[in-house]
């Protein structure tokens, strides 16, 4: 079987070389009995290599068995791995045999094997030594053929630096490694994907499948794709169900990718680029986003303060006094709203998190000189990048119209 086949058999889609390789050692090991580690980020399809491993190998009329390590409570783990004996532990009304003697003859893929106890780590690498394994409660010891295969997004070497995974069972389960690229790994993947899920979701909701403009799927293909496939999968179901346009342009692409700090504010660097902006000018970029949450944090606490001295409705007064300054606030509350409602991704922005510790009522709010020039210059870049268009600049810089239009007429920056 050619890799060609075996893409289409098991419905994996990208012709990457990183990907192809993945696939080519599967077809290699998969005749053997040794046991495999799959890697990779979570989201890139793991789960394919192990069916894969398993068809192409003798023991495919034997069982298969899927446990997701992650998924089974520490309490229970031994038991669903390896079987108890009636009475074992309270509630064990009954004995119960475990995956590892259910799959006899077969292969069982153990997902997310980072997340398995220490305890269970140890019976684990004896079954994988010996084939011997003791239910728990039993002092009996049975055998059982099984071929593991192992599956983690958890850098093991780290985990076992932190003595969270031992280093022999590592080893043993380490025999052949396959690495599952990630989609930034794989760029030139991105489009068939969402060209295939866009088709697939089509007919699933029977209806035309969207299509990307060119600014757009230049906007898919940088983007940092944080969940992978997983991510892409559900962006593409997403978009074909709530936009109404078949045609799709980057900007409402935009809106579905949200720029979390996890996903390493991504825009900022992989847009249409003109002027690119520095690491440092990011990390300014976050200070302003917190330093504006911080000052809009102190004038509400201000304010209901002064309210409540004042025997007001602390909330009306706030809101009667700030009524200028939070008007683009309502507006950010009602996009939340209708975001929300529509089950668009919620962007996440870093400056939301800040410890209340940090705010003190009655302090000023003062703008340090160099801070204040910086945004000066970040304002000018932006406007200067998008040609005095003040709704993409103020998206770049992640702040709303209303602020920026403030801030523009503050530090006279009209043209
Ligand atoms: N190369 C691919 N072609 C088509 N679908 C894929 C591909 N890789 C992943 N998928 C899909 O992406 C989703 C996530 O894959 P999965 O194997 O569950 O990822 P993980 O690596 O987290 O286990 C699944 O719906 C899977 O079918
Ligand atoms: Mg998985």
């Amino acid at each position: 079987m050619n890799i060609q086949d075996i893409k289409n058999r098991f419905g994996i889609i990208g012709n990457s070389s990183l990907l192809e390789r993945a696939i080519d050692i599967a077809t290699q090991v998969a005749p053997t009995d040794l046991s495999v580690l799959i890697t990779g980020e979570s989201g890139t399809g793991k789960e394919v290599f192990p069916k894969i491993i398993h068809q192409l190998s003798a023991r495919k009329h034997g069982p298969y068995i899927a446990v997701n390590c992650g998924a089974i409570p520490e309490g229970t783990i031994d038991s669903e791995l390896f079987g108890h004996e009636k009475g074992s532990f309270t509630g064990a009304n009954e004995a119960r045999k475990g995956y590892f003697e259910v799959a006899d003859g077969g292969t069982i893929f153990m997902d997310e094997v980072a997340e398995m106890p220490l305890a269970t780590q140890a019976r684990l690498l004896r079954v994988l030594e010996t084939g011997e394994f003791i239910k728990v409660g039993s002092s009996k010891t049975l055998k059982t053929n099984v071929r593991v295969v192992a599956a983690t997004n958890v850098n093991l070497q780290d985990a076992i630096s932190k003595g969270k995974f031992r280093e022999d069972l590592y080893y043993r389960l380490n025999t052949v490694p396959i690495i599952v690229p990630s989609l930034r790994e794989r760029k030139d993947d991105i489009p068939l994907l969402f060209r295939k899920f866009a088709a697939d979701f089509a007919s699933k909701y029977r209806m035309p499948s969207v299509k990307l403009d060119t600014e757009a799927e230049n906007l898919l293909v940088n983007y940092y794709w944080q969940g992978n496939v997983r991510q892409l999968k559900n962006t593409t179901e997403q978009i074909s169900i709530i936009e109404k346009t078949r045609d799709i342009s980057g900007d409402v692409l935009q809106k579905y990718l949200p720029e979390n700090a996890s996903s390493k504010l991504p825009m900022l660097f992989k847009g249409e680029n003109t002027g690119e902006l520095s690491e440092r000018d990011l990390l300014y970029k976050v200070l302003f986003d917190m330093r504006k949450d911080v000052g809009d944090l102190k004038r509400i606490v201000f304010g209901l303060l002064q309210g409540t001295a004042e025997g007001t409705n602390p909330l009306t007064a706030t809101m009667g006094r700030s009524k200028g300054e939070f008007a683009h606030d309502k507006q950010d509350t009602s996009e939340m709203e209708k975001r929300e409602n529509s089950n668009l991704p919620l962007v996440i922005r870093p400056s939301t998190d800040l410890p209340s510790e940090h705010i003190h009522a009655h302090e000023e709010v003062q703008e340090p000189l160099s801070i204040e020039d910086k945004e000066i210059e970040m304002i000018k870049r932006a406007l200067e990048k998008y040609k005095g268009r003040r709704n993409r600049a103020a998206k770049e810089l992640g702040i709303s119209e209303r602020t920026l239009y403030r801030k523009i007429t503050r530090y006279g920056l009209e043209e």
